[in-house]
Parts: C-alpha cells; sequence; structure tokens
C-alpha cells in the first residue's frame, strides 16, 4: 500500500518537454527534480533509457570507497527505476557510466574537493571529479535525474552538469539525549544526508535527560547517567565508518558546562548544587561546578575517550545556556570569582571555555561551542555555532571565529521549509526577536539577560569579506523533546533537503514554488531509497485509528502542527510527543501548499483550475464524516476535521456562487483560523499561552480559501 502511494507520487511529476539545451543556473518549471540544484546546469531535450541498467566503468583502480559508492547508486537507481511503471517491457541495454576520480587527500575534511561535472549524452554518461567526495555527489544528482518518461518507465535527461557547493559545513544535528535515537534510525538520516549532499552529522550526545554514549574509562557514566539507552562504543564506531563511506563527517557533542544532569549522576561530586536532585523542575539547568580541577580532569578523560571513537577534527563541548544562578547561587562558587576578580557568570564560562580548548587542542581537535561561549574573549580558534540570534554571526566573526549558523534552521521549531529555505547564512539579520518582541517579553519579567540575546540586530552592516570567509557554513538541528524514534525521519525530511539546498546553492535562488515543486519527488525519492518517513507516519495514524487512517491523513494534509515552541507547551512542556493528530501532522503539508498555490492563480485570472480546487473542497469538507472512529484520543482531531469543513464550505461557495455573501459564522471561524496563524509566527506568543487550537492543529488551507472569497487578498 506504501508502495502504491510512492508510485502515484513518482508518475506524478510532470515531464515536459525542455527547450534544446536549456541553460539553467536556476530551475525552470519543466527542469528536473535536482536538489540541491547544480552550480551550472544545461539540459538537451532527449533522454535515454536506464531500464536496463548502468555499466559503470573507471578511469583508474577505484577505492573501496568508490566501488561502494557505486553498488549503493546501482541499488538505488534499481529501486527508483522499479518505481516508475512501464507499459512495455525494456529493450535498452545498460547505460554506460564511465567515472573519472581524482586523488584527495583531504577527503573527509573541511578543505575536501567536492566538485563534479556530469555530462549525460545519448552515448552514456560520464562522471568527472577531483576526489571521491565529488563522485559521491554527483552520483545522487545522477539519481535525481531519473523520472518518468511520458510513454512510461523511466529515463535519464540529456543533461551537462558542473557542480560545486557554496559551503563546506552542510549539518544536521540530532540531539540523541531527549528521546534515544536507535542505531537503525541514525542510519537511515546518514543515508538520506548523502542523497542531499548534506556532509557533516553533529551528534548531540549529552543533555540532561540522559547520556548516550558508552564509557569504559568511567563505567559509571554507562551505569548511571544513560538510562540503559546508549550507543556501544562498536556502534560508534560502526556509524562513523558508515558516514565516512557516504562522504560525511560526524561531530560528536558532549555539552559542558550546563546541560549536564545525566553526567551528574555518576559524578554528583562535581555539580554546581549538591545532592543532585534526578528529577529537577527544569532537566536542562544543573551544570558543573567550573572552579574544581576535578571537573576539568573528568572532562579531559571523558573527551579524550570520545575523540578515540571519532576522528573528525572538529569536537563541540556545548557551552548553551549556563543558568546564572546555578553558580551564582554557590556561595564556594562566588567566592571564587570574587577573589579572581570575575564580575560576571559569561567571565566565569569564558575561563573555564578556554581550559576545555586546551584539553580539546592537545587532543588536536577543533573546539565548536554554541553561541553563548563567544559573549567573552576565547580563543579564535573556537568555531561558534550561532542559535540565539543571526547578530552572533557578525559579532563572532568580527572577533575571528569560524562560524557554523543554526539561527534559522531550528527544526524542533516546525516551521516549514519555505521559513528556513529563505533564511540566508550570510544574513546577520535573518532571525532574532524584534525590538516590539523584545519590549512585550520584558514587559512580562523575562529575563533581561537572555531576551538581550535573543534580539536581533534590524539593521546590521553588511559583513565584510574577511567576515563572510569565516562563515563555514550551516546546520539544522533537530532537538528532540517532542521527537520519538519513529517520528525522527519526518521531522527531518523532507524540510532538510530544502535547507540543504540553501547551504550547497547559489544564494540567489529564491523561488518558494519550484523549491516545493523539487521537495515533493526528492521526498519520494529518499523514502524510496530507505527513508522511513512516510512508512512511520502511515504506521502512527494506523495506530492512531485502527483500519480507519485515512481521515487523519486527509486531515494531516490540511493542516500544520503549533510552531515556536508552541506544541511544548501544548503538552504541557513535558517532553512527551503529542501522541494524537499533531504528532503526525507535517510543517509542509504538500495538498494544502499545492491547493493555495492554485487558489492563487485562480484569483488572479486563471479559471481552469476550478474544478482541481473543487475537488479539494469537497474532500476536506466531507472528511469530518469519514471519521469512523472515535475515542478521546481523536478528539481534537475531529474538532479540526469540522473547521477544516467549515472553511472548505466557504470555499465551495465563493467557487460556485462567486461574489455572494459568506456566511458570517463560517467567515468567522475562517478569520480565527487566521489569527491563530499570524500568533503561530510570532516567537513571543508561545509565554503564557493557554489556549489552543483543536489537536494543537493550524489550519494551512486558509490564505487558499481566502484568496478564493476574496480575490486579490
Ligand atoms: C540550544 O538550542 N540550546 C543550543
Amino acid at each position: 500500500m506504501i508502495r502504491h502511494t510512492l508510485r502515484g507520487l513518482v508518475c506524478a511529476l510532470p515531464l515536459l518537454a525542455l527547450p534544446p539545451s536549456a541553460r539553467a543556473d536556476a530551475p525552470s518549471a519543466a527542469a528536473p527534480a535536482l536538489m540541491p540544484w547544480p552550480a551550472h546546469a544545461e539540459f538537451s531535450d532527449g533522454m535515454i533509457d536506464p531500464s536496463a541498467g548502468f555499466r559503470v566503468s573507471w578511469d583508474n583502480p577505484p577505492s573501496a570507497l568508490l566501488e561502494h559508492a557505486a553498488t549503493r547508486f546501482l541499488l538505488r537507481a534499481d529501486r527508483l527505476i522499479s518505481a516508475i511503471p512501464r507499459h512495455t517491457p525494456g529493450t535498452a541495454a545498460p547505460v554506460s557510466l564511465r567515472i573519472i576520480c581524482g586523488n584527495d587527500p583531504d577527503m573527509l575534511t573541511i578543505d575536501a574537493k567536492e566538485a563534479y561535472r556530469l555530462r549525460v549524452r545519448p552515448d552514456g554518461i560520464k562522471l568527472t571529479a577531483d576526489g571521491p567526495e565529488g563522485v559521491i555527489h554527483g552520483l545522487a544528482t545522477l539519481l535525481q535525474l531519473i523520472r518518468p518518461a511520458p510513454s512510461g518507465g523511466a529515463a535519464l535527461t540529456l543533461a551537462d552538469i558542473r557542480d560545486k557547493p557554496r559551503f563546506v559545513w552542510r549539518g544536521l544535528m540530532i540531539d540523541t539525549s531527549r528521546h534515544f535515537v536507535s542505531v537503525d534510525t541514525l542510519r537511515r538520516q546518514i543515508d538520506a544526508m548523502e542523497l542531499v549532499k548534506l556532509n557533516v552529522l553533529h551528534l548531540h550526545l549529552s543533555d540532561g535527560t540522559g547520556f548516550r554514549m558508552e564509557s569504559t574509562q568511567m563505567p559509571d557514566i554507562t551505569r548511571k547517567s544513560t538510562h540503559g539507552q546508549y550507543y556501544t562504543k562498536a556502534q560508534l564506531s560502526d556509524l562513523v565508518a558508515r558516514a565516512a563511506d557516504r562522504g560525511i563527517r560526524v561531530v560528536p557533542e558532549i555539552d559542558v558546562p550546563g546541560h549536564t544532569l545525566a553526567l551528574l549522576l555518576a559524578r554528583p561530586d562535581l555539580a554546581a548544587h549538591t545532592p543532585v536532585d534526578p528529577e529537577p523542575k527544569n532537566k536542562n539547568n544543573p551544570a558543573l561546578d567550573p572552579t574544581l580541577p576535578a571537573t576539568l580532569s573528568f572532562i579531559s578523560t571523558l573527551f579524550t575517550e570520545t575523540t578515540e571513537l571519532f576522528p573528525d577534527r572538529y569536537f563541540h563541548a556545548g557551552g548553551d545556556e549556563v543558568v546564572s544562578g546555578e553558580w551564582t547561587g554557590n556561595p564556594r562558587i562566588r567566592a571564587f570569582m570574587t577573589a579572581r576578580g570575575y564580575a560576571t557568570p559569561q567571565i566565569l564560562q569564558a575561563q573555564f571555555t578556554a581550559e576545555v580548548e586546551k584539553i580539546l587542542a592537545a587532543a588536536n581537535r577543533t573546539m565548536i561551542g554554541w553561541d553563548e561561549v563567544s559573549e567573552a574573549p576565547i580563543p579564535a580558534s573556537v568555531v561558534i555555532q550561532v542559535w540565539r540570534s543571526s547578530k552572533f554571526i557578525a559579532s563572532a566573526t568580527d572577533a575571528g571565529h569560524p562560524v557554523v549558523v543554526s539561527a534559522g534552521y531550528y527544526l524542533d521549531l516546525l516551521r516549514p521549509a519555505s521559513e528556513h529555505y529563505l533564511t540566508d547564512p550570510e544574513d546577520p539579520a535573518a532571525e532574532g526577536l524584534t525590538r516590539a518582541q523584545t519590549a512585550k517579553r520584558l514587559a512580562r519579567g523575562a529575563d533581561p539577560v537572555l531576551i538581550a540575546a535573543l534580539q536581533n540586530d534590524p539593521a546590521p552592516p553588511p559583513l565584510s569579506r574577511k567576515q563572510r570567509k569565516l562563515i563555514l557554513g550551516g546546520e539544522a538541528p533537530l532537538w528532540t523533546e517532542l521527537v520519538t524514534d519513529e517520528m525522527l525521519d519526518a521531522r527531518l525530511w523532507p524540510r532538510s533537503a530544502a535547507i540543504a539546498e540553501r547551504f550547497w546553492s547559489s544564494a540567489d535562488l529564491r523561488d518558494v514554488n519550484d523549491m516545493y515543486r523539487r521537495l515533493e519527488p526528492v521526498a519520494a525519492e529518499l523514502e524510496i531509497t530507505g527513508l522511513h518517513a512516510r512508512a512511520n507516519t502511515i504506521r502512527m495514524a494506523e495506530r492512531l485509528a485502527p483500519g480507519d487512517a485515512g481521515p487523519l491523513q486527509t486531515l494531516a494534509g490540511a493542516t500544520m502542527p503549533l510552531r515556536n515552541y508552541m506544541m511544548n507547551r501544548y503538552t504541557g512542556l513535558k517532553n512527551i510527543p503529542p501522541d494524537q493528530i499533531a504528532g503526525i501532522a507535517s510543517p509542509d503539508p504538500m495538498p494544502a501548499i499545492r491547493f493555495n498555490a492554485m487558489a492563487a492563480r485562480y484569483a488572479a485570472g486563471d479559471r481552469s483550475l476550478a474544478a482541481s480546487l473543487r475537488a479539494q473542497l469537497l474532500i476536506w469538507k466531507n472528511n469530518e464524516l469519514s471519521f469512523a472512529s472515535s475515542g478521546p484520543h481523536l478528539k481534537g482531531a475531529r474538532a479540526a476535521s469540522h473547521t477544516l469543513s467549515v472553511l472548505a464550505g466557504l470555499g465551495l461557495t465563493a467557487l460556485d456562487h462567486p461574489g455572494s455573501p459568506p456566511d458570517p459564522a463560517a467567515l468567522q471561524i475562517l478569520d480565527d483560523a487566521a489569527a491563530r496563524l499570524v500568533q503561530a509566527d510570532d516567537m513571543t506568543a508561545v509565554f503564557g499561552m493557554t489556549d489552543f487550537p483543536p489537536g494543537g492543529l493550524l489550519m494551512a488551507a486558509v490564505p487558499g480559501i481566502r484568496s478564493l472569497i476574496t480575490p486579490g487578498n
């Protein structure tokens, strides 16, 4: 059944004729669904038939890594080609795929050679790269050139592509602490990352909820900090090797000095506050006492053990969200600060960071820290991961730090792909609270130090060339307070593919509609080749409504989960995922996205879309009646489905009786749903929020329905 759905998706791709030798530094509506879009691409009218597979040849003897890459390519190509129905048996011969790969001593470093050239011609394919990572990227592009031929079966678009990345650091960060993520799930994410040219997997291995790495040096950590859920050393080594085989570096994070409750369960003697409460109100807060020599020797032992498993040059030592009171509330730490003349906890943290940096430098590692570590002077070699506000891109690079940008890419905020896509790593004003939002938060009693950090700089001076060169790239973090292992694929994908394009492709690519046009087939590609985003979502829907999951999925196609931490509040800040429809709903419900785009075109005069719009509206209107299952866990879904039905009714009336006044009660429901959307985008609305829409769902089709009712809106 799942496979059938996927086939439908692949076959739905339009295959329009391309003008001969169309040059496309930006995609046209007929262009293949490449993502990330390449630096230069030319397409020719014509295609070749890959149904008999490929015959790979090498100009130089391939390394084991290259042979593995070719084997994966053949397997994936076979799956993609088999997913496209054909009407007649193939007669084609295998397509020749000649690969020419140079040697790259910098493979798996930030200096790796990643460029490639891919030529698909009627007589065969030639892939040329200076190093293995270029080959891996070129094969990923080649897979995305496979699409349905107009006459049935698969076709490869003729192309000449020259490509290289804009940024050397293109990462995902996965929080394995709040919810443990199984090894199998991590393996799937690594495979998907390869297909969209992401090259850094940052594993957040430690936090208040649990420490996730086996320690043989300090077995008490394994016993007391992991709660039985951890990666063995062998599993981590396997993961690192699997990633390396795909051109992906794995960067470990052991977060110190805050977020250390789990570690403190094994070493309560190192806590800023003893006795350690295993169930504090906020598990993020307990911190190490930075004044104890034993704290640094503990960190040294733990980090050394970690570097033995993670060969990457970079090591993330955390440094975020140290709550001042953890330190200033301890008289001994206060006395230490006074004796040394440290006026603020930030200065104490900077001294601590400098010591941690020395430990890492001695192990030949470059330290990464969250942007808090840049608040007082620390060695310029420390890489700053910017998260609280984009203004830290400017301040950190001004101080000479290399930067990885995560502000604007937080996947756990459940924002749509379009918002992340339009956030550029080189924009120091992209993300942060506005002045009005700051004032609102302060008036409600928020911590002024925290608010000052979250506030953006609305008109920062442009970054200098030197500052821009220090931006290594970006990382999209997924914090897992509300993400179980089963939900992880769908919370990461397909949004991560759109972000991968932001990190790889030209800054000039900003066409959201075209991004969504390509995102659907890319999502299908990822699923067909091994991801479980759709499969797990379908299973979750079946569990909520056994044998009757269809109406839930229809509802999910028209709604989005609350965003910007409102979902955390909706669940009562319990670090548990919504066991309801909101866990299934996606920030990018494609039926609603397509509907909104069609409605906008209809409102602008394209009346040919009336039938398609009506068909979708009827499905939504009648969905309410389709719920056969009931039970308290579906209460929110049913109520949301009723709202959807009312909105769809408004749309149908507007289509069938243009100009007639809408029903005032229904219009009020539409206005309320629209106000919810505005509220959901206000980062400050979550504080003190007690009133939530049914099911924690936002109505995604509001813009489309509004444009039907009031053309020109
Ligand atoms: C963070 O989100 N605390 C880095």
